[in-house]
């Protein structure tokens, strides 16, 4: 935890034109938005009436079965949630369903993608995220921030994720512990509204381990600038959020975001899935896009004696 935190405690009543953290991107016209949505939902009541409807508490979980290179130790099992938007848009019951599928599926790794909360970084919403985050027993937590932690306040945040035990990468690079030493995670910053340096975060690596890039948003694809990789995970499109029968409608920023807007694809021989979150943005409601956090089963393609 730093020494001096933050302050994150700003008055709903305030106009706020510029971004609390160190992200860009955020312009007046985003900033008179975030402060009409303060006043409006304020005491977060949007999320408790969406709590209302049938069905809104549910979180798909989808599991995917993957080859790590061959090699000896038993399977990696990776478990990814994104887009948690703690905040007046998100019922905490979808939050906490997420977070019990996440311990159900008992992974050794915890990947968190990015956009903690909604308009502000409060303290009553970082101790459910270090709540949340913690309540995962698994020795290893990696996460990563997105755009709306870069606006609301990424230290704070980041200190939030820390109690909860999870280590926040940006454009840094980390090897697994044994038995998947040979599997590294390359944590990228925001590429929207951070600054996404992978060609840094990749030379950190020694050798040519099975790379898993941890990105908020489909765009790091095209931050890879030749970087190889095995597995990139993301978030940040909420699958539309309020999407039609045949798909989404309205997606966020992003040039990838249309071509990668949830679900499994593949790119330059990686393999790729776009996590739909667990949160809102905006408006309460979702259609069309569930929830959903993804689980990873990563076996050794052939076992070695
Ligand atoms: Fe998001």
């Amino acid at each position: 935890m730093l020494r001096n935190e933050p302050s994150i405690d700003f008055p709903w009543w305030k106009v706020r034109l510029r971004a609390a953290g160190r992200g860009g991107g955020y312009s007046p016209w985003r900033g008179l938005f975030e402060s009409v949505l303060r006043v409006v939902y304020r005491g977060d009541w949007p999320a408790r009436l969406w709590s209302f409807v049938p069905g809104a508490h549910e979180v798909v979980v989808a599991r995917y079965c993957l080859d790590l290179p061959a090699g000896t130790g038993r399977p990696l099992r990776v478990a990814f949630v994104s887009d948690l938007h703690a905040g007046p848009t998100t019922p905490e019951p979808v939050l906490r369903a997420g977070f019990e599928a996440v311990r159900a599926a008992n992974p050794d790794v915890l990947l968190l993608g990015g956009d903690y909360v909604f308009l502000d970084a409060e303290p009553q919403r970082l101790a459910l995220i270090e709540d949340l985050v913690s309540s995962v027993a698994c020795p290893t937590k990696l996460a990563v921030l997105g755009n709306h932690d870069l606006w609301a306040c990424d230290p704070a945040i980041a200190n939030a994720l820390a109690r909860g035990g999870a280590r926040v990468l940006v454009n840094e690079s980390i090897r697994l512990p044994e038995p998947w030493s040979d599997v590294a995670v390359i944590g990228l910053d925001d590429p929207g509204t951070g600054i996404c340096d992978s060609a840094g975060a990749a030379a950190q690596l020694d050798g040519q381990p099975f790379r898993i890039v941890l990105c908020h948003s489909p765009d790091g694809l095209l931050h890879l600038s030749g970087e190889r990789f095995d597995v990139f995970l993301a978030g940040h499109t909420h699958g539309g959020q309020v999407a039609a029968p045949w798909g989404p409608v309205v997606l966020p920023h992003g040039a990838l975001c249309r071509q990668f807007s949830a679900g499994p694809a593949t790119l330059n021989g990686g393999w790729i899935c776009v996590s739909r979150g667990l949160g809102g943005v905006e408006v309460p409601v979702r259609t069309f896009a569930p929830p959903d956090i993804v689980v990873l089963e990563l076996s050794r393609k052939n076992q070695l004696e």
